[in-house]
């Protein structure tokens, strides 16, 4: 049995699933004490967080002093912060670099300094590269093919090397795609779901015959305490959702449970390095006692009725400079 924890530090919790996990660590371990330090980028959003006592630092996880500072006195630590969007990784990989591989050794560093007790690592599927058939082990060889999954994958081993140079007592979680409230209206489920409520078409990359794995980001958050708490250290555990399918079959769901017809749908140029599928294996994860809180077609329609309960929550967040910016950019127009 794990001791009590007095203290943790998230990273990244102004983010979607970082907020979904501190909503939940709030409800599940109510004696707990929080930290977040996040540097609030264009991802980073304080409503996220509205109405949950958590003290939050504005700080950059590549910044040593500040992470020194934000970690004092923590026993657990759940590093969320990242460049997320494989799509912005295309147009320039740079931040994505900074964040991920060197913001997350600036991370460990700090955790071997401090004596944490347990410093779990939120990593992603895309690290597997696309599996046409069957489903990745964490043994599986790592095969990244865009520049966001690369930083992931670099920060993997990082990861993995501070356990084998300096026993860091590190654990890390590769999740598939997730969805559910907060999430920043650029990632396909939401970008659908706020242009379908405006009457406006969603670009589906290519054939749209790729495949996605579907998880709710609170049991996500609830696989991460469960790992967090009872966890090997030193291992990988993968966390699947409980549904996969084509993005067109996705996107069709989306349609009819909103009322809206086919014609919305715009065919546009594929990603580049677009994965065709991603599957994992979970069972390492079931063997620690998980089970899904959510089936899909009652995640999918509470996260529809979330986003028109919400406008006030997206709508400005499409209208902001930075994202017309990126879209021009995406779009060359
Ligand atoms: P997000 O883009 O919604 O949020 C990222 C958060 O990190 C933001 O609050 C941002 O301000 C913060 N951040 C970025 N750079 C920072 C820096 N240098 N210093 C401090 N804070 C910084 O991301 P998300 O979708 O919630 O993903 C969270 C984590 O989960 C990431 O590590 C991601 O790789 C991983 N993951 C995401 C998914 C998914 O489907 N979204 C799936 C598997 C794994
Ligand atoms: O698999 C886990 C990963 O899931 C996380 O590590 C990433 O941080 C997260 O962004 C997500 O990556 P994807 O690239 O899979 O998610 P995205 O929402 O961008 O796209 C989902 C699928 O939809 C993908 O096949 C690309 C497609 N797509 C996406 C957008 C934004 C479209 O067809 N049109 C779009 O406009």
């Amino acid at each position: 049995m794990v001791a009590l924890p007095m203290k943790v530090l998230v990273t990244g919790g102004l983010g979607f699933i970082g907020s979904n996990f501190i909503r939940h660590l709030v409800s599940a371990r109510p004696g707990w004490t929080i930290v977040n330090l996040d540097k609030q980028t264009y991802a980073g959003n304080p409503k996220n967080l509205a109405g949950l006592k958590v003290k939050t630092v504005k700080k950059d996880i590549c910044d040593p002093k500040a992470v020194d500072a934000a970690m004092k006195g923590a026993d657990y630590v759940v590093h969320f912060a990242a460049e997320t969007h494989v799509d912005r990784s295309i147009l320039d990989a740079s931040a994505f670099i900074q964040t991920n591989v060197i913001g997350t050794q600036v991370l460990l560093d700090a955790a071997l300094r401090h004596g944490v007790k347990r410093f779990l690592h939120v990593s992603t599927d895309e690290v597997y590269g696309s599996v046409a058939t069957g489903h990745s082990v964490e043994t599986d060889k790592l095969e990244p093919n865009s520049p966001y999954a690369a930083s992931k994958a670099a920060s993997d081993l990082l990861v993995r090397s501070y356990f084998v140079t300096h026993k860091a007592p590190v654990l890390t979680t590769r999740a598939s795609n997730n969805y559910g409230p907060y999430q920043y209206p650029e990632k396909a489920l939401p970008l659908m779901i706020t242009n379908f409520m405006e009457d406006k078409p969603f670009p589906m990359y290519g054939d749209g015959r790729q495949v996605r794995d579907w998880l709710h980001a609170v049991d996500h958050a609830r696989a991460i305490l469960l790992v967090l708490e009872k966890g090997s250290l030193g291992e990988i555990y993968n966390v699947g959702g409980s549904f996969d399918c084509e993005n067109r079959e996705l996107i069709s769901k989306v349609l009819s449970l909103m009322g809206k017809p086919s014609t919305l749908i715009t065919p546009v140029e594929d990603r580049k390095g677009h994965d065709r599928r991603y599957a994992l294996d979970c069972s390492k994860l079931l063997k620690l006692g998980f089970k899904h809180a959510y089936d899909f077609e009652k995640g999918l329609a509470e996260t529809i009725e979330w986003y028109r309960k919400n406008e006030a929550w997206w709508r400005p967040l499409k209208v902001a400079g930075g994202y017309r910016t990126y879209l021009k950019k995406a779009y060359k127009k």
